[in-house]
């Protein structure tokens, strides 16, 4: 069946990539629109008129799923590293009133973001990557605007196997500690405080906020 999606390869080339860039299944982007109605936009509320980035937007499914949702006059930027990703978003988003960033365009957005979330990228992020990260919120997110990640910790059975998969070698995985992750925010991102921390056996979410 023609879904109308568009993918074209299970793992990116290392280096260029960093990893999956997200599938073409109905299941992928089923599971990424759920994520976004039940985990992420719960989190966001009041969301206002918010001026949003979605950081590690891949091929789209999250995107796809927020822009049915969010409010008139919202202004949604996604962030993607590689170039493959790139084309493979702006294909499944055509049209779509979202604008996606380079690395270049994503320096020189002004420091007016409501929103910032990161979604299934941080185990592709190694420690410069979260560093460059968490400065990058910390100047570019607006006063009492709202920070929201998800990740893998180690401290879950699940984290522990994610490192140890043998089927995972084509790219290397970062199994982050809470406390790491903490430790990191408040040193890079000292105008933010967690406000809250959700658990499951798999994932961890974590929200914080910038002062006022
Ligand atoms: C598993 S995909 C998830 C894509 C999307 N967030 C989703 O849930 O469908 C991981 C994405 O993170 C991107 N990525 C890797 N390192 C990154 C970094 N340092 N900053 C932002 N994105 C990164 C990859 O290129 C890839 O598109």
């Amino acid at each position: 069946m023609d879904t109308g999606r568009v993918w074209d390869g299970l793992v990116a080339k290392h280096g260029e990539v960093k990893g999956f860039l997200g599938g073409a299944s109905d299941n992928y982007w089923a599971s990424g629109r759920a994520t976004w109605n039940n985990v992420i936009l719960s989190h966001l509320l009041p969301l206002g008129s918010p001026t949003m980035l979605e950081w590690g937007a891949g091929s789209g499914r999250i995107t796809k799923a927020a822009l049915e949702t969010l409010p008139e006059g919202s202004t949604y930027y996604a962030y993607e590293p590689s170039a493959a990703g790139r084309e493979l978003w702006e294909k499944n988003l055509a049209g779509a009133d979202a604008v996606m960033l380079d690395e270049t365009a994503l320096q020189s957005l002004p420091a007016n973001l409501t929103h910032i979330f990161c979604f299934f990228v941080m185990h592709h992020m190694d420690y410069d990557a979260l560093w460059d990260f968490f400065g990058y919120v910390n100047e570019h997110l607006a006063p009492g605007g709202i920070l929201l990640f998800d990740y893998i910790p180690i401290t879950t059975t699940i984290g522990a196997r994610f490192l140890a998969r043998k089927d995972r070698s084509e790219w290397p995985s970062y199994i982050w500690h809470p406390a790491q992750i903490r430790w990191m925010l408040n040193l890079r991102a000292p105008r933010l405080t967690r406000r809250e921390m959700l658990c499951d056996r798999a994932r961890w979410l974590e929200v914080w906020q910038r002062s006022e």
